[in-house]
């Protein structure tokens, strides 16, 4: 049914303004029954921060910002669905219009500013589905107005730990002021201390709830040497690399709509992204697991991410592009990879072009 929504749909949903289009993406999820994708091959199964994945291909952040869908987006077939970013209290985010397709590249500039309806809305949600199963990891951030952000993050510890599969600290988004000046080591290693304090306070018998920190692909390699650096110290179970980027590739061809301000997202940032994640990769020395997120849009983007150093995927844009189906392409096309290979798990693969990535000349 949603399949052939989203077929009809998609046409439709592009001709109208990109966030009208995504508010009723979100009403058709809630509204309309999904059935359940097939089951996953035993193959595509992934182990990591002590979850058990059925695959690797999940929801970025920023869909489901209020985790109004999360079950419906599991029956499509992602693996994993995060939700958020979440603030502590409910903000109305930038004025509109700050939602931008760059058709021809397929990409989107977003400056949307962490819009959202708050912790208690979201977590009764949660609350509510808590045990339906699956992985719903939850996306915490600052408020834009907050007088003490590293606190913001401490509280959403506490408020979501019973209900979140993993946290994601978001440090990385473009669209609040200074909030990336939490990447600063100093203000990291502050916040970090007071996040794990936090959940070491509010963990119940099921264990620790697993904590990853989401970068900016923006971060110069110095930066992200101490970045890496304190996330090892601290403990954290995982990086995600990385967010949207405020930098403009010069291969763009929607001369006008790339100047708006704003992270852009989708196939314009796949090289860059891919480049910071096989930094990130070679700098933990298999420390902890990575997310690679950026312009994943096909079988080959995801096992290039992989090869990377992608313990598991996240994606967004590709959604714009190619509609919901990009989900089951991509984890018919690992499946059969692994059986050309001869392999019977994706680990093998996993950051194997790494080092190779990291010598190459840098993403203009
Ligand atoms: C419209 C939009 C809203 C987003 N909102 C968030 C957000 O609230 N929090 C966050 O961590 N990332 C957010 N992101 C970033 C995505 O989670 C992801 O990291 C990024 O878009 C790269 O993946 P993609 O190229 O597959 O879209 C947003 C992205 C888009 C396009």
């Amino acid at each position: 049914m949603i399949g052939l929504f989203d077929r009809l749909s998609r046409p439709f949903l592009r001709a109208l303004d990109p966030e009208d289009a995504h508010r009723l993406a979100i009403k058709a999820l809630r509204y309309m029954p999904v059935s359940k994708t097939a089951a996953d091959g035993g193959e595509l199964a992934v182990r990591a921060f002590g979850l058990e994945f059925p695959n690797p291909v999940g929801l970025a952040a920023g869909f489901d910002k209020n985790a109004q869908v999360p079950d419906a987006l599991l029956r499509l077939g992602f693996g994993f669905v995060e939700v958020g970013t979440i603030t502590p209290r409910s903000q109305s985010g930038n004025p509109r219009p700050r939602l931008f397709r760059l058709e021809s590249d397929h990409g989107v500039i977003n400056r949307l500013g962490f819009n959202n309806e708050g912790a208690a809305a979201a977590h009764a949600r949660l609350a509510a589905r808590r045990n339906a199963g699956g992985i719903v990891g939850v996306n915490i951030g600052a408020n834009r107005d907050s007088t003490d952000r590293i606190e913001d993050y401490a509280r959403l510890i506490e408020t979501f730990s019973t209900v979140a599969s993993y946290f994601t600290v978001n440090v990385s988004s473009p669209n609040t002021p200074g909030l990336r000046d939490l990447q600063q080591a100093k203000a990291l290693d502050e916040l970090l201390a007071r996040v794990m304090d936090a959940r070491e306070r509010t963990g119940g018998r099921a264990g620790l709830t697993p904590v990853l920190l989401k970068i900016a692909p923006d971060l110069t390699l110095p930066d992200l040497d101490d970045v890496v650096g304190v996330a090892r110290k601290r403990g954290v179970d995982g990086m995600i690399i990385g967010n949207t980027t405020i930098s403009r590739p010069g291969a763009l061809r929607e001369r006008e709509r790339m100047r708006e301000q704003g992270g852009l997202s989708g196939r314009p940032l796949f090289r860059l992204a891919t480049r910071m994640l096989a930094e990130t990769f070679v700098r933990t020395e298999n420390a902890f697991p990575l997310i690679g997120a950026g312009g994943i849009d096909s079988g080959a983007t995801a096992i290039a991410k992989i090869k990377a150093g992608a313990t598991l995927l996240q994606l967004y844009t590709a959604l714009v592009y190619r509609g919901v189906g990009v989900v089951t392409e991509i984890k018919n096309d690992l499946s059969r990879a692994l059986q050309r290979g001869h392999r019977d798990s994706l680990a093998a693969m996993i950051g194997s072009d790494a080092a190779a990535i990291t010598a190459e000349t840098w993403p203009g």
